[in-house]
């Protein structure tokens, strides 16, 4: 499994030649010179979008879901009300909740809580914020999505041993640093992917020190330069 981070909580996960795009946030992004869709050497270089999974409503998770799911024909999964937001688009969703895995060709997905908020800009309702637990032959990864620290993350390890977790560390509307290395424990998974940090003057983390931190208590942080990947 192939994972890319672009910006914020924006990655794109490639499972036996299936491509799934997190949380898209590229024309609203402070952080991107060039904010136009169309000149972004990232989105150019995208051949396939076969899925778009969306955690939550809020426009820096789904501001630029119909441009890719038109462009791709993407199939839309996110919760059912999300799910029907885009659908009354013409555009093709899978909506869940949260509840049992659902069998996917890349894999089993289930839809898992956080404790968060989810709206869309215009103020309509966006159901609840999840985060998302993939089952893969290739092993298995938690997006937690923007979420504060919960005990319901004891639950995930439940279902078998993950290989890694994507978890936002810039504090303020999440987890922070400290936070995500104790759900990291309760995760019973030492390698992180940390997101949603430094996209705006609120969220700036230090880079160097959040490292440190995890290593203090020998786990690893991954903090990837756009565009950069990393196998699992
Ligand atoms: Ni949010
Ligand atoms: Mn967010």
């Amino acid at each position: 499994m192939k994972i890319t981070f672009f910006t914020h909580s924006t990655c794109m996960l490639e499972i036996h030649k299936n491509f799934l795009l997190i949380d898209p946030f590229f024309s609203e992004n402070p952080i991107l010179e060039k904010r136009t869709l169309l000149s972004n050497k990232y989105i150019q270089s995208f051949e396939r979008i076969d899925y778009i999974l969306l955690t939550h409503a809020h426009y820096d998770h789904v501001c630029d879901v119909e441009f890719f799911a038109k462009k791709f024909n993407s199939l839309i999964i996110s919760n059912y009300e999300i799910s029907n937001f885009f659908n009354k688009k013409g555009l093709k969703t899978y909506g869940i909740n949260y509840g049992s895995f659902i069998s996917f060709p890349f894999g089993k997905l289930k839809y898992v809580w956080a404790s968060h908020s989810s709206s869309f800009n215009d103020g309509t309702y966006g159901g609840n914020p999840g985060g998302f637990l993939l089952h893969t032959d290739k092993g298995n990864i938690y997006l937690s999505g923007d979420t504060s620290l919960t005990y319901e993350m004891n639950l995930i390890p439940k279902f078998g041993n993950l290989k890694i977790s994507i978890l936002p560390i810039g504090g303020i509307y999440t987890m922070d640093v400290e936070e995500a290395i104790i759900a990291s424990n309760f995760l019973q998974c030492d390698k992180i992917l940390g997101v949603h940090y430094d996209t705006f003057e609120s969220i700036k983390i230090d880079r160097k020190k959040a490292k440190e931190k995890f290593l203090d208590k020998k786990k690893q942080l991954f903090l990837l330069e756009m565009g950069e990947s990393i196998c699992i």
